[in-house]
């Protein structure tokens, strides 16, 4: 069994062990005992597992009810905030009671919205069941739901108690959801952890690749919780996603858009003279090796527009997160007169 320990506002456990699943309920217990838990899921992953997870908390102990939503994105809505909120209700919960969000990061942020808010919080535990989740989404707390004029625009920042991190739930995960996910492990290998990106390089485990980015991800938000410095380091390649994720009317998934938009601000950043050239030969191979896309039809004009309606914009700057080498990324403010400049840039390269 692997455990990361985060010690942000509060203190949890991250789980890393195949087979865990069938075991969660006796971990679980250690949070709490003999309260009611309701599952938060989508169809496809309870169908797959709901019965496994409520099965080991029953025989724990738990008073155990689901709540199941479609699977997609647009679940991620305050229709379906409400839905919980009153199933919750329905159901008396109390302040002792327990969530446990059993799925992908669209079950994660919706079901730790809910736990944040209900009573004005009770506890939930994430059990994610996507590469994405398990490496990213899961750890540090970010809730939220999507409104109509964007994605993420409501939220709070709620840790969970406890995280089950079960890899063998990857096998069933669609290959493409996983080279998704795969995007993000990328994203850190290349924000600050260079070992990682020879490990990519070679045949790997998947679990020890996945403990090396709950390990870079808690380090930073134990450092940062709420977002307003290092943390920001974390959306390396992601302010040019959003633009092309815009574009494209979200069309091109985010794993895909955040591969693209890596290179783009690498290639920018190498023509800018801020990085070394070989940052860019292995962050393709790497892609490559994964499945992903490293090149775009988007014009630089169309995705400066997209990318400055971006939330982490700050008046008349925008923080950038520049590649320098390898395994190194730094933050840097930039006036937005000049960005279309340097991201222009990337183009120059070809
Ligand atoms: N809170 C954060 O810090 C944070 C960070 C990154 C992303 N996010 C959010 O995460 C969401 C995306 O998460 P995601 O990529 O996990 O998408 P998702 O939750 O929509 O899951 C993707 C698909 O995979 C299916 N699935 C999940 N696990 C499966 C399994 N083991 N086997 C088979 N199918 C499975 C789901 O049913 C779904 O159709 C977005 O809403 C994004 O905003 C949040
Ligand atoms: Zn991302």
């Amino acid at each position: 069994m692997k455990t990361v320990k985060v010690e942000a506002s509060t203190t949890y456990d991250i789980l890393i062990e195949n087979g865990l699943i069938a075991a969660c309920g006796a971990y679980i217990s250690t949070i709490r005992k003999n309260c009611k838990i309701m599952i938060i899921s989508d169809s496809t992953v309870f169908a797959l597992y709901g019965e496994t997870v409520k099965n080991s908390l029953t025989d724990n102990g738990f008073e155990v009810s689901e709540f199941i939503i479609t699977p997609g994105e647009a679940s991620k809505c305050a229709d379906n905030l409400i839905k919980i909120w009153n199933a919750l209700a329905n159901a008396h919960f109390t302040r002792s009671d327990m969530i446990v969000a059993l799925g992908g990061g669209v079950v994660g942020d919706l079901s730790g919205f809910a736990a944040s808010t209900y009573l004005r919080s009770i506890k939930y535990i994430q059990i994610p069941t996507t590469l994405l989740a398990m490496v990213d989404s899961s750890v540090g707390g970010k809730t939220a739901i999507d409104l109509e004029s964007g994605k993420n625009l409501a939220g709070t920042f709620y840790q969970p108690s406890m995280v089950l991190c079960d890899p063998e739930t990857l096998k069933t995960l669609p290959r493409e959801i996983y080279s998704d996910g795969m995007a993000e492990v990328i994203k850190y290998g290349m924000i600050n952890q260079p070992q990682l990106l020879d490990i990519l390089e070679a045949d790997y485990d998947i679990s020890a690749v996945i403990e090396i980015c709950v390990k870079a991800k808690r380090d930073i938000v134990n450092e940062d919780e709420r977002d307003t410095g290092v943390r920001q380091l974390l959306n390396f390649g992601h302010t040019l996603a959003h633009g092309i994720e815009l574009d494209s009317d979200y069309t091109i998934p985010h794993g895909r858009a955040v591969a693209v938009g890596m290179v783009l601000i690498t290639k920018a950043a190498i023509r800018a003279e801020k990085c070394d050239k070989n940052a860019l030969d292995i962050l393709t191979r790497l892609l490559i090796k994964n499945a992903l896309p490293f090149s775009t039809d988007i014009t630089p004009e169309a995705l400066c527009k997209a990318a400055l309606h971006d939330k982490k914009r700050a008046g008349g700057t925008i923080t950038l997160v520049i590649p320098t080498k390898a395994g190194e990324c730094i933050l840097e403010k930039t006036p937005i007169e000049n960005l279309y400049d340097f991201v222009s840039g990337a183009w120059d390269n070809d």
